[in-house]
């Protein structure tokens, strides 16, 4: 099948490189044109693990073609899918200009019967605003399809070649056609094609991201009560997670949830509850925990150096919002990096992928460091942000040869308390026993 994919943001780029892996032709539409240059090259504008591979060999097999003229691509498909950005507006709520100024192109542009698939995050009833957008600019034939994507950064080519599920939320016949064929090749490998109404499959996609965000902060408070009353949450954790109504998956305590994806849908469903005179209190309680998970480990970093980090050099390891990614959007380090600066620290952080994103933002406000031992060199502590493979087994003994003090505050329980323990580190880390001085 011939697809169209309008935006060659995360979403948009994957959910492209992987139709192209299932054998269709697809174009994918951007209006940065230098970005499109660079993918003609076969340059990937993003890092995601295993995609490179896949995005260069499509190229090369003449399924993925890249243009920011939306007219030539929408002429040669059937199928067009939305993958463009829903950024929050200033009061939470997902800003949809970007899809209904293409929709209202591709209702000015379009000749025949198109499929248009809606794959970005958006609220209920936004399926109907493109229909009336593009309705109003045409009257040739077409349908409009909500189809969520799932992807976990770091996981996307895996998740996107092997989905839990696929959601499509679609009322015409012919459109539903079209998207069985398209998805074919899942169904013969047995991943559930879920049909609904349009409304109900842009809320699935809202409600699984805030069921987990929840998930993620309900074990966030159980490990912070687990500090207050002495018991582990690795093995609370454990225990719970072994009840399959419950599952071992996202109950990983932490310095709470970032990412693109979790506290913008979080918001965007408390703020469209609210526009229909319906309060998500379970929501809203979820992003205020957050908001204070993010930075619970600053006054423990306080408390230990007397309520004073003016002067004080706090290594840190982890940038990136979660490992395996160079996205730093809403990420823990951020606001650990804000106040830690306010109140007189100097930090030097190190994070092999994530650093050049940061630097972006924070230029030389703050110091970077080649390597995970580097940034330890005389500095006063060490605080993780971000759980890279890279921190699970480090060398103690170098590590307390570089650091003035052996003073770890771990926000993502990254090792063994006896390990730590014989080591011989002061080491406090999420919902677990704070391992003192020697
Ligand atoms: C998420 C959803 O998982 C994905 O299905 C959706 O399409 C987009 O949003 P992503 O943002 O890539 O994906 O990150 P995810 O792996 O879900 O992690 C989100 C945040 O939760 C990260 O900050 C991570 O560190 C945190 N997290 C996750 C925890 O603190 N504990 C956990 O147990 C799991």
């Amino acid at each position: 099948m011939n697809i169209t994919i309008v935006g060659t943001g995360y979403v948009g780029l994957v959910t492209g490189t992987t139709l192209a892996e299932l054998g269709n032709s697809v174009f994918c539409v951007d209006i940065d044109d230098k970005k499109v240059e660079a993918m003609k090259l076969g340059k990937v504008p993003i890092y995601e693990p295993n995609l490179e591979e896949m995005f260069l060999r499509n190229i090369q097999a003449q399924r993925l073609f890249f243009t920011t003229n939306l007219k030539e691509a929408l002429d040669k498909s059937d199928v067009i899918y939305l993958a463009l950005p829903t950024p929050p507006g200033e009061d939470g709520s997902a800003d949809l200009s970007y899809i209904l100024k293409v929709a209202n192109d591709i209702g000015e542009m379009m000749t025949s019967y198109k499929v248009i698939v809606n794959k970005s995050t958006v609220p209920v009833g936004t399926a109907d605003k493109v229909h009336a957008t593009i309705s109003a600019k045409t009257t040739v034939e077409f349908d409009v399809v909500s189809n969520p994507e799932f992807l976990r950064e770091g996981f996307a080519v895996e998740d996107s070649m092997n989905p839990s599920r696929v959601v499509i939320g679609c009322s015409s016949e012919k459109a539903k056609d079209f998207m069985s064929k398209i998805y074919q090749p899942f169904t013969n490998t047995g991943v559930p094609i879920i049909f609904m109404d349009e409304k109900s499959s842009e809320l699935t996609k809202y409600a699984s991201n805030s069921f987990l965000a929840v998930k993620i902060t309900f074990m966030n408070e159980i490990a912070n009560y687990c500090e207050k009353v002495g018991a582990d949450v690795d093995k609370v954790r454990l225990g719970m997670g072994s009840d399959d109504r419950i599952g071992h998956r996202f109950l990983f305590p932490g310095i709470g949830y970032g990412g693109s994806c979790f506290p913008k849908d979080v918001k965007a469903l408390i703020k469209s509850g609210k526009q229909e005179g319906f309060n998500f209190e379970i929501l809203e309680a979820t992003e205020k925990v957050n908001t204070s998970q993010k930075v619970i480990l600053i006054s423990e970093i306080e408390k230990y150096f007397d309520g004073n980090l003016q002067g004080k050099k706090i290594a840190l390891w982890g940038l990136a919002f979660k490992a395996n990614t160079d996205d730093i959007r809403e990420a823990s380090s951020l606001d650990n990096i804000k106040i830690l600066l306010e109140k007189g620290a100097k930090i030097v952080a190190y994070d092999a992928i994530a650093e050049e994103n940061i630097r972006k933002i924070l230029g030389d406000t703050i110091s970077y460091a080649p390597d995970m031992y580097s940034a330890l060199e005389d500095a006063d502590c060490l605080l993780i942000a971000t759980e890279w493979s890279e921190f699970k087994n480090p060398n103690f003994k170098l590590m307390a040869e570089k650091l003035t003090n052996k003073v770890i505050f771990d926000g993502r329980n990254m090792f063994d308390l006896e390990t730590v323990e014989n080591a011989g580190f002061f080491y406090k880390s999420i919902g677990r026993k704070t391992l003192e001085k020697l």
